[in-house]
């Protein structure tokens, strides 16, 4: 009884794995890559994933026919003695260290280079910083005189700005990464674009992008670093160059502050509750560096997403509740004393104009 209750849930475990890969909306699927990295890695992937089968098949079919014709009767006389004991096979012994050395190194000729390649900062590329911290991602497109030497004029970048969790960029464009964690390691990963890199705190580490079509390009924190790590999203929106040209120039434009009504009480209240660790370019003076780290809200309602991509910016629900209680994920920073609903509907009018 106990047998075939494990019989049925290997047959299930092993049914779904395979179920799974048959998934349609698969957003984060590594085998149908659509950026040039992640697709030199997918041609690279193809003949090795070809070679390890043909070595497996191999190396079971010769512990089949091992198992099969060396069996042992119940009849044979011998049946409950010691089978002969043998001690090494230096023919043999030679023969299974040298032939998977020959393979591996026949693998490192065609896997070395691209390794090299993935590393190698492109000629022109459009350069953003990204810091990777408990549980959210901050983007910085470096301005011309920004100190980290980034000159992003090319891509219609005048002045230095910042977003969170949303990585957007032009698409066919070569977009270099300078990688920074604020707290434990985290890992960059969006799979269809390119492998994963992880994000060390005290060192920078560098990863590039390009995609070859517009698109949203949904991805991962892909290294354990706490509690809310599974929350610990992004998405990379690749335009086109109309619609990245646009997307810069809001990006840059001022902000008026409102001076009536519901929003104009929350500018108020967010001077008081939140300027203290959210940035907002233009309104508030900036915050601390030593202040708690927390995204930068200029043009907040031009992503999708907010606290690491979990949760919609279009449903003003999903804010809201993240306001009521930003506990709702696991290990947030963000402590503020218990709003209350009317407090809650004046930041939420305030917030609805950054865009
Ligand atoms: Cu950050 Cu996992």
């Amino acid at each position: 009884m106990h047998r075939l209750r494990t019989r049925w849930l290997l047959l299930a475990v092993v049914t779904l794995a395979f179920l799974a890969g048959c998934a349609k909306d698969a957003p984060q699927d590594t085998l149908e890559p659509s950026g040039t990295y992640a697709k030199d890695i997918d041609k690279l992937q193809k003949p090795v994933f070809a070679i390890a089968i043909f070595v497996a098949i191999f190396v079971f079919a010769l512990i089949a026919f091992a198992v099969w014709k060396f069996r042992s009767k119940e009849t044979d006389p011998s049946y409950d003695d010691l089978p002969e004991q043998l001690h090494g096979n230096t023919k043999l012994e030679i023969g299974w260290t040298i032939l998977p050395a020959v393979v591996l190194a026949g693998l490192s000729v065609v896997s070395l280079p691209l390794i090299f390649e993935l590393n190698e900062e492109p000629e022109q590329a459009l350069q953003v910083t990204v810091t990777g911290q408990k549980y959210w991602w901050a983007y910085d497109y470096l301005g011309p005189d920004d100190e980290r030497g980034g000159d992003n004029a090319e891509y219609g970048i005048e002045a230095a700005f910042t977003t969170a969790n949303e990585l957007h960029i032009p698409e066919d464009t070569e977009v270099w990464l300078e990688l920074e964690s604020k707290d434990v390691i985290h890992s960059f990963w969006a799979p269809k674009l390119n492998g994963k890199r992880d994000v060390v705190p005290g060192r920078t580490h560098t990863w590039k992008l390009r995609a070859e079509e517009p698109g949203v390009y949904s991805g991962q924190c892909a290294e354990f670093c706490g509690t809310s790590h599974a929350f610990m999203r992004l998405k990379v929106v690749a335009h086109d160059r109309a619609s990245w040209d646009e997307w810069v120039a809001n990006m840059q434009a001022p902000v008026d502050e409102p001076t009536s009504g519901l929003a104009a009480e929350g500018f108020e209240l967010f001077g008081t509750r939140c300027a203290s660790c959210h940035q907002v370019d233009g309104q508030w003076e900036d915050v601390a560096a030593d202040s708690p780290s927390a995204p930068n809200l200029t043009k907040l309602f031009t992503r999708d997403c907010f606290a690491g991509c979990i949760y919609d910016l279009n449903d003003p629900n999903e804010l809201e509740a993240w306001l009521r209680d930003p506990q709702r994920k696991a290990g947030s920073l963000m402590v503020i004393p218990e709003l209350t609903e009317d407090e809650i509907d004046r930041l939420y009018a305030y917030l609805e104009t950054l865009k």
